[in-house]
């Protein structure tokens, strides 16, 4: 059977408290809002008696979320519980959390108090939170550094005050995995009225240790974990609320706990918390990094080309990614390489993929990332030359003030002749629209000029122009005695451009899709 665990999201409390990151009411909102369609438990909004600002969040997230439980912080003193429960008040699920520190070295240097002011001040804060919310969680900062025996004691009577979560920090990150998790399960042991409340942890990330600690404590009887988006917090920062969650799903078979969760959000959100506190997210982030779903090594891509598995614990899908990414670099293989570019829409032979992939080799080593408009120039560097697909091999137009102008054309293509007639706005018009019914492509005339190249009543006529075909733009040219003939040869000349070799035609599709 497996074990529901509560996520105490704690973004806007201790991951504001990252250096350089600071949220205003309305960025507060718009993240608690995100969080609910996540499917977090517990929003942790703010510190109330911190600042005027945190009260106008917490004020603001209680009143708009409904889904999940909305707490805020505060010591255990008067003035900041009376201040967290003003601004809790609109919220139809509220938490009082109040918290003070127990460890030797705090009592000692912080608080200047011993042992039993500390128990009774802790008592005092519950009971006092328990006037304004049923929902009172008990923190004592600093836990892991605490000794164990005082910490039992401290737990129960909280408990008996009314505690309805007692959290377990490990402030400083100090704590490691195998020691915290004994530490769950030394509480779930010596703390005698333990089944009367949730136990959660609450990690930092000192050590790096933040996520496994946070699991072992999981494994060990915890009921709740309080973490961050993208791990942000005090100094090194929590938790990563997305790597303890996909580590519950993906090891489900190991931890046999579950959450509530919508997994397909976790990308989304992490964006948002980013983007709004200015806090990157590193490239080699767990589950929602830049790189987390991007294969480079030529082994791996043809490994993931094979069976996806091969590579990947979980799908891309799974955060809200639409799929992984096989990055060419200089590491990759032909494999890889050659299913990007028919990805693409190149359809090449042996011959011109081999010639391609060295380009791309050449290529890799001077840059970090080929991107796909680095694979379109490659290719066509290796175009074959233009082919001739429809000659023109005879023009006859029909134009004056009393006939409607008339064009007859006969081209040849593979050895046939092709031949037909158009009527136009003119006898050029004429030609091109005779050419479109027999090549099939009507491309549009964009630009079209005449001029002479020799002197003379003889004179070789040239005409240029140019065509666009669905965003593509080729020019031809053509020239003759008769200008008609010329005009004719021009456009002929931009249509075989067009349509001149099938990976012409997939480079062309390719700009196409880079360029729309
Ligand atoms: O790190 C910590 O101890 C805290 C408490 C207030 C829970 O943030
Ligand atoms: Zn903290």
């Amino acid at each position: 059977m497996s074990r529901r665990i509560v996520i105490f999201d704690t973004t806007l409390r201790d991951g504001e408290q990252c250096p350089g990151a600071s949220l205003t009411p309305p960025e507060k909102l718009e993240i608690a809002k995100q969080l609910a369609r996540l499917g977090v438990d517990v929003i942790e909004g703010g510190f109330p008696l911190a600042s005027p600002g945190d009260r106008q969040a917490v004020k603001m997230i209680a009143q708009t979320i409904k889904g999940p439980t909305i707490a805020a912080l505060a010591r255990s003193l008067a003035p900041d519980i009376d201040a967290a429960a003003a601004a809790l008040a609109p919220a139809k699920k509220k938490r009082i959390h109040v918290f003070l520190a127990t460890s030797p070295i705090h009592r000692k240097y912080k608080l200047h108090k011993a042992q039993a002011e500390i128990l009774r001040q802790a008592v005092w804060a519950v009971t006092y939170a328990k006037k304004y919310s049923t929902d009172v969680e008990f923190s004592p900062e600093d836990a892991s550094r605490t000794e164990p025996e005082f910490l039992y004691q401290v737990l129960e009577a909280v408990i008996k005050a009314g505690a309805t979560t007692v959290n377990i920090p490990d402030t400083v990150g100090f704590a490691i995995p195998e020691e915290f998790g004994a530490l769950i399960n030394g509480i779930t042991e010596h703390v005698v009225n333990i089944e009367d409340a949730t136990i959660s942890v609450h990690c930092h990330n000192d050590l790096g240790l933040s996520v496994p600690n946070s699991l072992a404590a999981i494994s060990n009887g915890a009921g709740q974990v309080e973490c961050t988006i993208n791990g942000i917090g005090e100094r090194a920062g929590n938790a990563s609320l997305e790597e303890i969650v996909m580590s519950l799903k993906i090891r489900q078979d190991f931890y046999r706990a579950t959450t509530g969760i919508d997994t397909r959000q976790i990308h989304k959100t992490s964006r948002l918390v980013s983007s709004l506190t200015g806090i990157v997210v590193q490239p080699n982030k767990a589950i929602v990094g830049e790189n987390a779903f991007r294969h480079e090594s030529g082994i791996h891509q043809d490994g993931m080309l094979k069976h996806r598995a091969t590579y990947e614990i979980m799908r891309p899908q799974d955060i809200g990614l639409a799929d992984s990414t096989l990055v060419l670099g200089k590491l990759s293989g032909r494999h890889a390489f050659a299913k990007r570019l028919g990805a693409l829409g190149f359809r090449l032979s042996k011959a011109e993929l081999d010639r391609a992939f060295e380009r791309f080799k050449v290529l890799a080593d001077k840059k970090k990332e080929v991107f796909d408009e680095d694979l379109a120039a490659i290719i066509e560097e290796d175009m074959p030359p233009e082919q001739e697909t429809y000659k023109l091999v005879y023009v006859h137009t029909a134009s004056g003030s009393d006939t409607v102008p008339t064009a007859t054309i006969r081209l040849v293509k593979d050895g046939k002749e092709l031949q037909d007639a158009a009527c136009g706005d003119g006898p050029v018009d004429a030609c091109y629209k005779t050419i479109d019914r027999l090549t099939g492509v009507s491309p549009e005339l964009v630009d079209y000029s005449l001029h002479a190249v020799t002197k003379g009543k003889d004179a070789l006529g040239e005409v240029s122009l140019k065509l666009r075909y669905r965003h593509i733009e080729v020019g031809g040219r053509g020239t003759s005695t008769d200008v008609i003939e010329a005009s004719a040869k021009a456009y002929l000349n931009a249509v075989n451009k067009l349509i001149s070799s099938t990976t012409r035609q997939a480079y062309l599709k390719r700009r196409q899709a880079l360029h729309p």
